[in-house]
């Protein structure tokens, strides 16, 4: 495609969201992106939660964390550019390990990835025998190569449900493990309370304290203040925010789940409560809709990733994810086993 092309295919979907000098600019950029990503024969995956110039131009698959990890498994190509954060990388080379998998920025986080250790893990063990941990894929490959299976945001229910036992331990988000506790009518305890130790605990979730530095943000009181301005919103919350935000909610799921129900409902309005890049996302492709979201509120970690470092990633075939093999080879149990269940 030319950069005339690609201009005028960027520019169908995001003139009323970027001025038009920056849709050109950006548009030979990722012409140069989507004629490297030929030469290289690599395909581009894109989280929801790309700006919106970049993920109507280069991604050959947009999709939220089990979607793209899915992607990676089934590629035939030699090389990945995961336009995401770290985790979600490094989830790609744990199941394509003889594919070259680059990410665009050097360090691009998440404060729930960086909230507990393989050795966290080790301890919770100890002090809770027997018990299978179940680990959220936004965590790091030694984390779940001492886990018994991944899950996401879109599948946490299915997995826990699929164990067959009576406690689980559910690591690390806070609020994604009360999620599924109040919604598979389970209870919550954290390691740190005052109780018992051991199997036979009348507890079967067992959370811990990690938190997402975005979604931790949003409150029973921003829903509210809506809902009072337009008492007509359908409030969308992602499974990150805090409990009494999704109970607050009318609709929560992953981000793919969140643009569906945008699509297939017809609300007068929609507020999103998640990184405020896939509520630009939604417009762009919803130009009917009235969208409302809370910029202020972004990720610094996803925002790390740009169509300049992209083209960079190519140039240079940089930051390269390295995964010790020994530890690849447990993580990528946890996470087929997640796969298989859908
Ligand atoms: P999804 O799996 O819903 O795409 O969420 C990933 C994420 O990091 C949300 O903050
Ligand atoms: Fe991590 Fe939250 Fe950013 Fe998602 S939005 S990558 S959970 S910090």
């Amino acid at each position: 495609m030319t950069v005339e092309e690609t201009y005028l295919k960027m520019k169908q979907k995001l003139s009323r969201l970027i001025p038009d000098d920056e849709i050109r600019y950006k548009a030979e950029i990722a012409a140069e992106i989507n004629q490297l990503k030929k030469e290289r024969n690599a395909v581009i995956l894109g989280h929801n939660y790309m700006e919106p110039a970049l993920y109507y131009s280069i991604p050959d698959f947009v999709g939220d964390s089990l979607a793209l990890s899915r992607k990676a498994a089934e590629t035939d190509k030699e090389v990945i550019v995961f336009c995401g954060v770290k985790f979600m990388a490094e989830t790609a080379k744990i199941l394509s390990p003889h594919k070259t998998v680059l990410l665009p920025a050097k360090e691009a986080g998440c404060s729930l990835a960086a909230s507990i250790t393989a050795e966290d893990v080790l301890g919770l063990k100890e002090q809770f025998p027997g018990i299978p941990v179940v680990t959220y894929v936004n965590t790091y490959a030694a984390v779940k190569a001492v886990s018994d299976i991944c899950c996401t945001s879109s599948n946490a229910v299915k997995v826990v449900a699929s164990l067959d036992t009576e406690a689980v331990i559910f690591i690390p988000d806070e609020y994604l493990a009360k999620n599924v506790a109040r919604e598979t009518g389970k209870r919550i305890i954290f390691p740190d309370d005052t109780h018992p130790s051991g199997a036979a605990l009348d507890h079967p979730i067992i959370g811990w304290h990690g938190k997402c530095e975005v979604h931790d943000q949003f409150t029973v009181d921003d829903i509210l203040n809506v809902r009072k301005q337009f008492p007509d919103v359908l409030v969308l919350a992602h499974p990150e925010c805090r409990p009494e935000v999704v109970e607050a909610s009318d609709f929560s799921g992953s981000t793919t789940a969140m643009i569906r129900h945008v699509e297939n409902t017809k609300a007068p309005r929609y507020l999103l409560l998640t990184e405020c890049s896939m509520g630009d996302n939604i417009i762009a492709a919803n130009p009917s809709k009235d969208i409302l979201r809370m910029c202020s509120i972004r990720c610094p970690h996803m925002k790390e990733i740009t169509l300049e470092d992209t083209l960079g990633a190519l140039v240079n075939m940089q930051y390269e994810i390295i995964v010790p093999e020994d530890i690849r080879i447990k993580a990528a149990r946890s996470v087929q086993r997640m796969i298989e269940i859908g």
